[in-house]
């Protein structure tokens, strides 16, 4: 009784203030669909909370310097090696910092569980056609983030100056050089240089955990503030309409979920840390540019690039005084034009598709063909193009040579993703025909639901977990 009353004076003495009951109200309110799918996002979201918390952690001990120093730490290994500042603080976080390789680990999974999200969150919005009308600027806004997701990836791990790393930032410098008129620009911009130059290591660690963790998260306030404005879409079923949406209230159902998400995406990123090695750099020695190691690869979220600029024939292409290298092709243009075809894509859709007016309902992949099959190809595509960049332990995985895989995998590149593409689409149809056969086959007040379900709209909603939208979603 006495803390009921505490904290009832309490919320009027705030309330009188701030003048925030109704704001929090309405908020506890907000309805969120339940299907798991629309948790990806959220993985998503807890997986960079991670990576902030684990990362300002790391900032601590990190030093971004390549002048060079003795190493006489705890790995003996190494002990009497010329090694650089920014080396010898990673093997430092690794061996003598309280719970530092842990941290670092937890670090690392948490990055390719970020990109794993994002990708299968922007999956799920791609084949459910969420990116229609009002949401095709969040669509622009995630892919933004993606990129920059990607981005800052390759800043992570191109930073540590161990031997694998210092190889990824020579191949990421040639392929900033390639771009025509302004490579060498851009590579002076975020690299200083030729690399490895004094200014590299800085510049990285300035763009890694300022200028990029920056943007991701004012582009992910933006994101989050307009799915809140225009409310979530929901899955087709009864009493689920362009104007209505049906799940759960924010308090107290949604956020116990959520907070669930979050302990359980803590759990598994910190059980990954603690237990499954990664990006052990102490086993591949300081980076030396004459050296380079076997079976190098990048994180698999780059890797597809890789795979590109191994299969990709060695052409280079002259326009008058200008050289356009091989490397462009794969590594600059075919990225390029994939992101251009998906930042274009709600819009260009728009030209065929007859929707007008905003789409709260969501559609089912199978009941557009066309854009899964298209979906499954590209799958494909980029799938190929990652075991591509895994070329040389594919040849020592079957025993063959490299020279034969690759043939091989230029081959499969090209015929896979069309034909998982016509796969998908026959699929696609028969599911559709199989989903309108139950359909007749049902009571006749089934399939009137099933095939009007805006009427549903005219019956008296559920108070508890439908909401009605109205602009500005409140
Ligand atoms: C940093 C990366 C990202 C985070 C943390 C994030 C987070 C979220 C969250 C929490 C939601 C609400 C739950 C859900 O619908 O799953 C959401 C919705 C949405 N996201 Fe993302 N997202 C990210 C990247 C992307 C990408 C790459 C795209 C697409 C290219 C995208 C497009 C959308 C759209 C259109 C919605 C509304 C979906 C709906 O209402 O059905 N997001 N995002």
């Amino acid at each position: 009784m006495i803390t009921e009353k505490i904290a009832r004076q309490a919320s009027e003495a705030i309330d009188s203030r701030l003048r925030a009951a109704k704001f929090i109200r309405t908020a506890l309110n907000h309805v969120f669909p339940d299907h798991w799918s629309f948790m990806l996002g959220e993985i998503a979201l807890y997986s960079f909370m991670i990576l902030v918390v684990t990362g300002t952690y790391l900032a601590l001990f990190f030093h971004a310097s390549s002048a060079k120093v003795i190493y006489n730490g705890s790995y003996h290994a190494l002990d009497g090696q010329k090694v650089s500042v920014a080396y010898r603080s990673v093997l430092n976080i690794c061996f003598d910092v309280p719970a530092g390789l842990l941290v670092r680990q937890m670090h690392h999974w948490a990055a390719l569980i970020f990109l794993w999200a994002i990708l299968a969150h922007m999956a799920r919005i791609f084949l459910t056609a969420a990116y229609r009308k009002p949401r095709e600027m969040n669509w622009l806004i995630g892919l933004t983030l993606l990129v920059l997701a990607l981005v800052n990836g390759f800043f992570g791990y191109s930073m540590l100056d161990d031997l694998l790393s210092g190889t990824g930032l020579r191949i990421g410098y040639a392929i900033l050089i390639s771009i025509p008129l302004v490579g060498p620009w851009l590579a002076f911009l975020f690299m200083g240089g030729t690399v490895p130059n004094p200014a590299t290591l800085p510049r990285m660690f300035a763009l890694h955990i300022f200028l990029v963790p920056g943007l991701i998260t004012a582009l992910l306030g933006l994101h989050l503030f307009m799915i809140w404005r225009q409310l979530h879409t929901n899955y087709p079923g009864p009493k689920r309409t362009n104007r209505t949406i049906v799940g759960s209230r924010l308090w107290p159902a949604y956020t116990g979920k959520s907070i669930g998400l979050l302990l359980l995406v803590f759990g598994v990123i910190a059980g990954l840390g603690a237990f499954f090695q990664i990006d052990p750099v102490w086993t591949y020695g300081p980076y030396d540019p004459a050296s380079t190691m076997a079976g190098a690869q990048p994180d698999w979220y780059l890797g597809w690039v890789e795979g590109a600029l191994r299969l990709f024939p060695g052409v280079n292409l002259r326009l008058g005084h200008w050289l356009i290298p091989e490397i462009f092709f794969p590594a600059v243009l075919m990225p390029s034009l994939l992101f251009l075809f998906l930042y274009s894509w709600p819009f260009t859709e728009k030209l065929f598709s007859k929707d007008t007016g905003d789409q709260n309902v969501l559609r089912l992949p199978y009941e557009q063909p066309f854009l899964t099959a298209g979906g499954a190809g590209l799958f494909i595509f980029l799938l190929v193009l990652l075991v591509s960049g895994g070329d040389d332990f594919l040849a020592l995985a079957v025993g063959g040579s490299v020279v034969e895989i690759r043939t091989i995998l230029r081959i499969v590149v090209l015929i896979a993703p069309p034909c998982a593409a016509v796969l998908t689409y026959f699929i696609c149809v028969r599911v559709m025909r199989r989903k309108a056969l139950r359909t007749r086959m049902t009571s006749p007040e089934a399939s009137a639901e099933a095939a009007a379900p805006d009427e549903m709209a005219l019956e008296p909603r559920p108070p508890v977990d439908v909401h009605e939208l109205t602009p500005g979603g409140e």
